[in-house]
């Protein structure tokens, strides 16, 4: 890797002649990514485009999803030179070529260098840290955004409680007589009044029995191999992982350390987010950590309190409801207990791992794919007492239906702000939206409910 980035050269300078470029297209998300933005096009105009290694698994897709007339760019993984071609032809590039641990790099560092922004899926966190401290300063001097983990895993989540924590913090000024108190845009403690903060996420599947596939995708499951493969492993436990400062991440560490411990909330179990409830809370303190150099104060984080509504906690069903959650917790533990393995244990088990596991390409189909409402409740509280909340509404299938039309939409809110973006470097996905992008994502059917 090396720090080369130029200028972005500007996406009205005749050369790009792209919007969104979407590399692994041809992958299970990938595909269901490029069905939303076919959709889109064709309401939007978009300039859009599908990129993988083989040509004939291009042509295959975009005749299947009935835009043959739509271009394709042949680029492999391998090929930084032809990573770059192509990210120099676009304004933004989603990549859905996961699993992100050992690829992700080459692809953000094309993108930098090409003046692209980059959107993934990552739920790799150790890589995901990698990519903060190399690349945050590169893409500000490039005036691009890099923008991981922007899925389900942690987009929902991360825009919910900024939601909640500018709520909370209006609250707060208003009561307070000197009227300083808070700021607009407040994530969890940064630097303004939150001290706490708590995320439900609510999900209804649809009434049917499901597989392991029917869960989650191949290439998914490939990528927890690949974190238990990762020389920086154990940075998957870190709630801090992407706070580069290490004053700042100490202070995460102390204020809020990761609990993935069933509770009892308002008469509901909670247990741990499925599929993993260490990845969001690294996201959600960058996302502080962000507002509070913003604002030129330090960060001061907020306990953060994240949980999945397993069902009511009365007797005798709450009984199986927190059996549920305990054995989540301790499934999410043990994976957790792995990457604290020494290095060639850890590697063995990853390779086993990545030979037993579904490959890439399966994933949930059908009515297991749309069937699905879901929610993801904000709850802020300020030091003073004021609290403030959120709630986003989502439908299908939240790892996949939803996750490709909320990637999808974050590409086109990036492209359209390519010439003058607000913020630039590497972004939380809140932050790459912002409050006043957050009605676009209505088309990825993600709505703010209304108080
Ligand atoms: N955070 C979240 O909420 C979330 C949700 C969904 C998915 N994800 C992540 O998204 C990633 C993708 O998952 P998936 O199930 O869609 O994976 P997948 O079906 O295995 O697709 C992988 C894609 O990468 C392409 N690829 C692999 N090696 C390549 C190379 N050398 N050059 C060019 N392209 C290459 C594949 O191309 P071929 O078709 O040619 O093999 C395919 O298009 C995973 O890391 C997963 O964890 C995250």
């Amino acid at each position: 890797m090396s720090d080369g980035a130029s200028p972005r050269d500007g996406a009205s300078d005749g050369v790009r002649d792209l919007d969104v470029l979407v590399l692994g297209a041809t992958g299970f998300t990938g595909r269901l990514v490029a069905q939303q933005l076919a959709e889109r096009a064709a309401l939007t105009g978009v300039r859009w485009a599908v990129a993988g290694r083989s040509p004939d698994k291009l042509a295959m897709l975009l005749t299947q999803l009935g835009v043959p007339h739509v271009p394709s760019v042949v680029v492999d993984l391998q090929d930084g030179a032809a990573l770059e071609r192509a990210a120099r032809r676009t304004r933004v590039l989603l990549d859905l070529a996961g699993p992100y641990s050992t690829t992700a790099d080459a692809v953000i560092e094309a993108c930098v260098r090409g003046g692209a922004s980059y959107v993934d899926l990552s739920g790799e966190i150790p890589a995901v840290a990698r990519s903060v401290r190399a690349w945050h300063e590169p893409a500000r001097r490039a005036g691009v955004r890099v923008v991981q983990v922007s899925g389900y895993e942690a987009l929902p989540a991360d825009l919910a409680v900024l939601v909640a924590c500018s709520r909370a913090a209006r609250t707060d000024a208003s009561a307070a007589s000197d009227g300083t108190a808070g700021a607009l845009g407040d994530g969890p403690g940064a630097g303004g009044p939150v001290v706490a903060v708590s995320v439900t996420t609510t999900a209804r599947p649809p009434r049917r029995r499901m597989g392991l596939s029917d869960a989650v995708s191949g290439g998914t499951l490939q990528s927890i191999a690949e974190v238990l493969a990762d020389d920086d492993a154990r940075a998957a436990g870190d709630p801090a992982a992407l706070v580069p400062d290490e004053r700042a991440a100490r202070r995460v560490r102390r204020t809020s350390p990761l609990s993935l411990r069933p509770r009892v909330v308002r008469g509901r179990v909670l247990g741990p987010l499925v599929p993993a409830g260490f990845i969001d809370p690294p996201v959600l303190h960058r996302t502080a950590a962000l507002l509070a150099a913003e604002r030129g104060v330090p960060h001061s984080p907020a306990a953060l309190a994240e949980g999945m509504d397993i069902g009511p906690a009365r007797l005798p069903v709450g009984a199986l409801a927190l059996l549920a959650a305990t054995a989540s917790a301790a499934l999410q533990r043990a994976v957790l207990g792995l990457t604290r393995l020494p290095s060639p244990v850890r590697a063995r088990v990853a390779s086993a791992l990545a030979r037993v596991l579904p490959g890439s390409g399966t994933g949930p189909r059908g009515e297991v794919l749309d069937g699905w409402t879901w929610s993801v409740r904000a709850d802020a509280l300020t030091r003073s007492g004021a609290r403030a909340s959120a709630v986003l509404d989502g439908v299908g299938h939240p790892g996949y239906r939803a996750t490709a039309r909320m990637v999808a939409e974050v590409g086109l809110l990036l492209a359209a702000s390519a010439d003058d973006p607000p913020r630039t470097g590497h972004l939380t996905p809140a932050l790459a939206v912002g409050l006043e992008g957050l009605p676009a994502l209505a088309a990825a059917g993600l709505v703010l409910r209304e108080d």
